[in-house]
This record gives structure tokens, sequence and C-alpha cells, in this order.
């Protein structure tokens, strides 16, 4: 029997490609590069369905002209800011994301970032990796303590939650932003801001975890900046466009916002230099959910996905209407 034609954009944990080698027949790209819009339009032609991660942009000019054979796109993402959600629906083609199983691993490197930032962790490596660490001087890094302050959580689904869990056991007090207030049960002490504005106000650290959406894009800007609290820390494991570089950068030159812990940018991997320039900043290459474990769950519910459609089944996982809610 011949098997389906799956378009497979990366390569992902050995379970996930077993699964891709035993069940299809793959059509993968030979390097490591993004596939351009006319390559992803190539390599549909003719295929059943396609695999992709956020690398990979399917504009309206790709759902547009895109081969009536592809029954399914799944992305290996939580985040589907990269698929035209409507031009796919007006071509009746599902999308379908991986959520729910990267909240643990996000919000691991979450807290690694908030306290990389805050314990100025990149200047603290270069001390010792350069060897211009020198005997013990009582103001040597000085940091700023976590525990009794205040984080502000933007965005409170699976991965905000799975923060705050965390940030609670540092001692740290739960504020957030979300389009709806939790339940009781699942806010627990966590203090809700309806308005964005007044969580602002309250965080003395901030955390973004909403998807990028028209509502959400360039969120932290330099108005939002200005109701943070002075010396507040800024950590971002969602998406960079939540935030404009420019004004992010410009804070915490001044000292307005005292650190940043990064682990998404705006066209990412070309992140803003100054970034890269500046002390207090401490840096990731978007590695929230990059664990076996999760990496692993992610490419295998892709993958449900797909075979689900194939099989003439719904998507366990279909991307949810356009007007999401922050989560
Ligand atoms: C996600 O799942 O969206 C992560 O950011 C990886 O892209």
């Amino acid at each position: 029997m011949t098997k389906p034609i799956l378009v497979v954009t990366s390569s992902y944990p050995k379970e996930v490609e077993d699964r891709i080698d035993r069940d299809y027949s793959a059509r993968r790209k030979q390097d490591q590069l993004p596939l351009c819009p006319e390559k992803l339009l190539s390599a549909a032609e003719g295929a059943d369905a396609m695999f992709i991660t956020p690398a990979d942009r399917l504009d309206s000019g790709f759902f547009q002209k895109v081969s009536p054979s592809v029954r399914i796109v799944a992305t290996y993402s939580v985040g589907f800011e990269h698929i035209d959600l409507e031009a796919a629906a007006r071509r009746n083609i599902p999308v379908a994301y991986t959520p729910g199983v990267n909240n643990e691993a996000t919000a691991d490197i979450a807290m690694l970032l908030l306290l990389g930032a805050s314990r100025r962790a990149y200047e603290a490596q270069g001390l010792v990796r350069t060897g211009a660490w020198k005997p013990l001087n009582p103001d040597m890094l000085l940091g700023w303590q976590v525990g009794g302050k205040i984080l502000g959580i933007f965005g409170m689904g699976r991965v905000g939650q799975a923060v705050a869990r965390r940030a609670r056991g540092f001692g740290m007090k739960i504020h957030y932003a979300n389009a709806s207030e939790l339940s009781a049960e699942i806010a627990g002490d966590a203090v809700y801001h309806k308005d964005p504005s007044d969580l602002l106000r309250a965080s003395q650290f901030l955390s973004l975890h909403a998807p990028e959406t028209p509502q959400t894009h360039h969120f932290l800007n330099s108005r939002a900046i200005s109701l943070l609290p002075p010396g507040a820390i800024v950590v971002n494991t969602a998406r960079g466009g939540l935030v404009v570089d420019d004004d992010l950068i410009a804070a915490l030159k001044s000292g307005r916002v005292a650190a940043a812990g990064l682990d998404v940018f705006e066209n990412e991997p070309r992140l803003h230099p100054e970034y890269v320039s500046l002390k207090n900043t401490f840096l990731l290459p978007h590695i929230g959910s990059a664990t076996i474990e999760t990496r692993t769950a992610m490419g295998m519910l892709a993958l449900d996905n797909v075979e689900a459609v194939l099989n003439g089944r719904a998507a366990p996982t279909l991307v949810p209407g356009r007007s999401r809610e922050i989560v």
C-alpha cells in the first residue's frame, strides 16, 4: 500500500522520526533553512499533509495556490501566528497545533530567565569564563531578590499557570491579566487585573505568556514600560512580537527596566543586535520547549493530528477560531 506523502520541513527527536518513516513517504528539505514560499508550494504539490514549524510562514498567498491534495497542516508549536487561519479556512484545510504539552518545559525556562536576569547571570558567567573574577568583593554583581516581589503574568493560560506554581515556590506574589478571570480553584491566591495596565503598574517582575495576535502585538511598548515600577525585570518566553524591541532596549539602557530575560525575539533568529551588547540581558535561542520529553510529545501530537485527518477523523487539537482569548 502506498504511504501518504507528508511534507516535513524540519528534523525531530528519534521517536518522531521513526513514526514519520514508518507511516509516511516523507518529503524533506535538504538543508536547515526555512523554505521560501515558492519551495513550500512546490513541496506541497501532490502531498497529503504538511508538518511544519513556526519557521515556515503559510500566508494567504500560500493557501490561494496550495495543491488541493493537502488535507491538513500540522504545526509543531502551540503558537500559530505564522499561519493565515482565515485563508486556510477558505480552502477548507484544517490547521492543527500542539497545545498542552510544552507548559512545564517552557515554565522552567521562564524561571531560568527570571533568575538569570535578576541575578545577573550573563555578567557572572563572563567573570568566571574570562578569568576576570577577583577575590570576593561584597558589592560584586548585586542582583535583585525575587522572594516577596510581585510577579505579573500577562496571559494566564497553561504556561502562565505553570510559571505561577514555580514562582510561588520562590516566595513571589502572583498577579495576572487574562481575557477572563480564572476560577478560584485555578487562580488560588493570584490577583486578577482585568485591565493589563493595572497589571503593569503592579509588576516588579513581568513575564509574558500571551500568544501573538493583532491585540497583543507590540504589547510591551514605551507606554506599557512607563507603567512598570522603576527597575522592573521583564521575561519573555511567549513571542518576540509582543515586545517593541527599541522601546525595551531604551529602557534597559536607562535602567528604567533593570534587566530582561528573553527566549524569543521578533524576527528571530535575527534578533535586535543591541540586546546582545547589553549586560543586563540574559538571552536564550527560543528553547522554551526544548527537552527531549516535550519535543517528542509535540511531534507525536502533531502526527496524531495528521493521522486522524488522513483517516477521516477530526484532528484532536485543531487551532481554535481566530478570536482567541489571551492564553
Ligand atoms: C511553541 O510551541 O509555539 C514554541 O514556541 C515552539 O515554537
